[in-house]
């Protein structure tokens, strides 16, 4: 977690406790769509299909129409019983909203269908789906597990994150180069859509499992079954989320196919998981040598069973996140050939840095111009008043990252342009609750140091090789769970 955003957050003057103002206006005054009884504003999705912004798929852009229509905080009813969510579009809400997270912050799960799903398993439903003591138990395991030991300062816990993880980032995005060159030789470009989700397989073997998986090697049509499995079950589960939630009440069509595709992904799942515990037990090591996995399982507090669950969880959400990442950052590199020129000769200056400010920089931009999620979660554990209104303990709020990202009055230098460059100068009074890629506090994305240092050595090491073309129409984002890439993601690497 960001200290100073912590601090900045914890001393925030609009706090719940503290906020002194007139008499906040009733809960049932937020503005928002027309409930109907039952459904509630569910309909708003499934019949209206002409335009993108009614569709499933544009949920980011009936997001961004709410805003627009109704202001900085909208409350929305997905029927059903699921009762209300309240959208909030203003930085300041999102900041009241998560200082008042506390220690263990409680959300709504991304996807209620694979929690669902693990609870008819029997299984653990996993970090992203847990809240409580539970959550927080195994929370703090991760963290033990990537910032050991505990007794040092913050820097240098990163540092120590830096000399451990490193070398296995390394060698992926040295597997990467190698692939993508095969790749273009052989197609006459690269379909970044198969090879990136074969590049994020092979980092989370390498740290997750312990072992290169050989995604990026002679596995590669195994890990593409893979990667395809998990997209449907992200695909599916958007529909469900945003449909008419009948596979609540009984076993639908779609709920059935749901269960047949998680089932297919957990026996693939579980095997490598199986493997690697299996081979992972040590006997008096030095818990300073080990790697993710081997740590937790050499840990007297976590039994197997959490040891799965947690690498289960980091599996799942790694998988579908930063690969679509390495997509959108090499396009903005692609379309923006003299970011790629600046990016090359920042890398030739110093070629073992991991400084690397500007490429830094264009990563942090695409995080912004590319949201991969469309919120942040939580579920109030106070009552709060947000943009002035009463807003009671228990109620579902999304903080809207994507818009709050891309929004015209809190970016007003060239919001929907790529300007890298932005990060580079002096603040220009921006939020600090505008730019959240990666959520905030206890529940801050748990792979985050991972996911950057993966973005950032393979990014500089296609770079430093290639010199990076786009093909074809544009890449936008579409709505399946997460904001994934649509359009063409065939590119070309020229050798260098
Ligand atoms: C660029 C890639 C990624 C982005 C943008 C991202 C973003 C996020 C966000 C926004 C959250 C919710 C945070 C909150 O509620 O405050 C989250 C949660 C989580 N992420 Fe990521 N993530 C990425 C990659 C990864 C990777 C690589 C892993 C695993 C290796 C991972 C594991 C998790 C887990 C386990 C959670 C749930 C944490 C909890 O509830 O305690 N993520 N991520």
């Amino acid at each position: 977690m960001r200290k100073s955003l912590q601090k900045f957050a914890e001393k925030c003057p609009f706090s719940a406790t503290s906020v002194k103002t007139s008499v906040p206006r009733r809960f049932s005054e937020i503005p928002g769509p027309l409930e109907l009884p039952i459904i509630g504003n569910i309909g708003n999705f499934k019949y209206a299909v002409r335009s993108d912004s009614k569709t499933i798929e544009g949920y980011n852009h009936h997001l961004e129409e709410m805003y627009h229509k109704y202001g900085k905080i909208v409350k929305e009813n997905l029927g059903f019983g699921r009762k209300h969510v309240i959208h909030l579009f203003d930085p300041a809400d999102a900041q009241i909203v998560l200082a008042a997270d506390g220690k263990t912050p409680f959300i709504v799960p991304l996807q209620e269908t694979t929690q669902k799903y693990r609870e008819m398993k029997g299984m653990n439903p996993g970090l992203g789906n847990l809240n409580g003591p539970e959550w927080y138990r195994l929370r703090s395991s991760i963290q033990h597990a990537m910032m050991r030991p505990q007794s040092v300062q913050t820097m240098f816990f990163y540092f120590l994150f830096i000399l451990r993880y490193l070398p296995f980032s390394q060698i992926v995005s040295e597997e990467l180069v190698k692939h993508v060159a095969k790749e273009q030789v052989r197609f006459g470009h690269v379909n970044m859509q198969k090879v990136a989700g074969r590049w994020s397989l092979e980092s989370a073997g390498q740290i997750l499992f312990e072992k290169s998986l050989g995604s990026l090697g002679d596995r590669s049509e195994w890990a593409d079954g893979l990667i395809e499995l998990n997209k449907k079950i992200f695909q599916l589960s958007a529909k469900m989320r945003l449909g008419f939630p009948l596979f609540r009440l009984f076993s639908t069509p779609s709920w059935k196919k749901m269960v047949e595709l998680e089932d297919r992904f957990y026996a693939e799942v579980d095997r490598l998981m199986d493997d690697a515990l299996d081979k992972l037990t040590v006997k008096d090591s030095d818990s300073q040598n080990m790697r993710f996995a081997s740590y937790l399982i050499n840990q007297k507090e976590l039994n197997r069973r959490d040891v799965k669950v947690i690498l289960l969880s980091m599996f799942s959400d790694g998988l579908s996140t930063t690969a679509p990442m390495l997509i959108y950052n090499l396009y903005n590199i692609a379309a923006h050939p003299d970011a790629q020129h600046k990016i090359q000769k920042e890398i030739k200056e110093d070629p073992t840095s991991t400084k690397l400010p500007f490429l830094r920089s264009c990563i942090k931009e695409t995080f912004r111009m590319f949201p991969i999620g469309t919120e942040v979660s939580r579920i109030t554990q106070k009552d709060l008043i947000l943009s002035g209104f009463h807003v009671p303990s228990g109620t579902a709020v999304d903080i809207n990252t994507n818009i709050l990202m891309r929004n015209e009055v809190l970016f007003s230098d060239s919001p929907h342009e790529f300007k890298p460059q932005r990060w580079l100068e002096k603040s220009k009074d921006v939020h600090p609750f505008t730019f959240l890629p990666f959520g905030f506090g206890p529940r801050m994305c748990a792979g985050r140091r991972f996911a950057e240092q993966d973005l950032l050595t393979s990014l500089a090491k296609l770079c430093a090789n290639f010199d990076i073309h786009h093909r074809g129409e544009p890449i936008t984002q579409i709505y399946e769970t997460l904001l994934l890439p649509r359009g063409n993601c065939e590119f070309e690497f020229r050798k260098l």
